[in-house]
């Protein structure tokens, strides 16, 4: 039997290699999930999709969420991305097993961070911001089952706050007024520590702090989720890129453009691209 030359047992590892990441969220909360990627992993290449058509994720039905979320993984998959990342809490808590079923590419998928929280907390109260859909879900039921550990878990559902901050933007008055409903709550519950359970938080995470005691923790997962992607890429012998970052929306792209620049910081081009 002959062996396989170099080239030919080579490069199909370094095309591979070379792939895009693929990162979706229902709009450009996931930004903030990227932000810590690209952070950990500067070399790699990145597709980030925003579902901007759908936004909010959060008002949706499980069952839309889930065959949608199918229908982008496989998508992504497609177009030969080499791992996914799904950049929403939403879509986790809906799809994650189904997506996870349906592709044959490593996952990683993200969660409100109740476990670090419950580890945290002093005062014996943990709040979480998130969207309507996640906290209703059977997932984030266990997740508290598992790992509240006694602790007051308070969940604060959030609607309008994700379209708020992308549409009228992280600073108006908007978000503000739905930020004074949500987390006064929390702050008079006597929580230390607040979960942001929506990859769209982040971009309010100063406003929040504000509206809470001061020492307050808030809690992001960004991090975590890039320690987990280098990991899966690294045990797959999958790490490598450019540092390369392409953008594309399902919705309007000079739109979704204009809201990227004011929250990235800098411009990036937009394409539109359906799954
Ligand atoms: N960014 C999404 C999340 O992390 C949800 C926003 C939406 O409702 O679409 O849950």
């Amino acid at each position: 039997m002959s062996e396989p030359s170099a080239r030919g047992a080579l490069s199909p590892v370094i095309r591979l290699n070379h792939q895009p990441i693929a990162v979706f969220d229902s709009g450009l909360g996931g930004l903030t999930v990227l932000h810590a990627l690209r952070g950990r992993l500067p070399h790699e290449d990145f597709f980030y999709f925003a579902d901007t058509r759908f936004l909010p994720y959060g008002d949706r039905p499980e069952s839309f969420l889930r065959e949608r979320g199918v229908a982008i993984a496989h998508a992504l998959a497609a177009r030969g991305s080499k791992a996914l990342v799904v950049a929403c809490n939403t879509a986790t808590a809906a799809a994650a097993e189904a997506i996870r079923a349906a592709t044959h590419i490593p996952v990683v998928a993200l969660e409100p961070g109740v476990k670090p929280a419950v580890a945290l907390t002093r005062s014996g109260v943990v709040g979480v911001l998130a969207t309507t859909r996640t906290l209703e879900s059977e997932r984030f039921r266990r997740l508290v089952a598992e790992h509240g550990n006694g602790r007051r878990v308070l969940a604060q559902p959030c609607p309008g706050l994700a379209e708020a901050i992308e549409n009228d933007g992280a600073e108006s008055a908007q978000a503000a007024a739905l930020l004074d409903d949500y987390v006064a709550p929390l702050a008079a519950a006597g929580a230390d520590v607040v979960v942001l359970g929506c990859t769209h938080y982040p971009w309010v995470a100063e406003a929040i702090a504000r509206r809470m005691p001061p020492g307050t923790t808030l809690l992001d997962t960004g991090e975590a989720v890039a320690r987990q992607l280098e990991r899966l890429l690294a045990a797959g012998n999958l790490l490598g890129g450019s540092g390369r970052l392409s953008v594309a929306t399902s919705g309007a792209p000079a739109a979704v453009a204009a809201t990227v620049d004011r929250l990235w910081g800098r411009h990036l081009p937009v394409d539109h691209w359906e799954p």
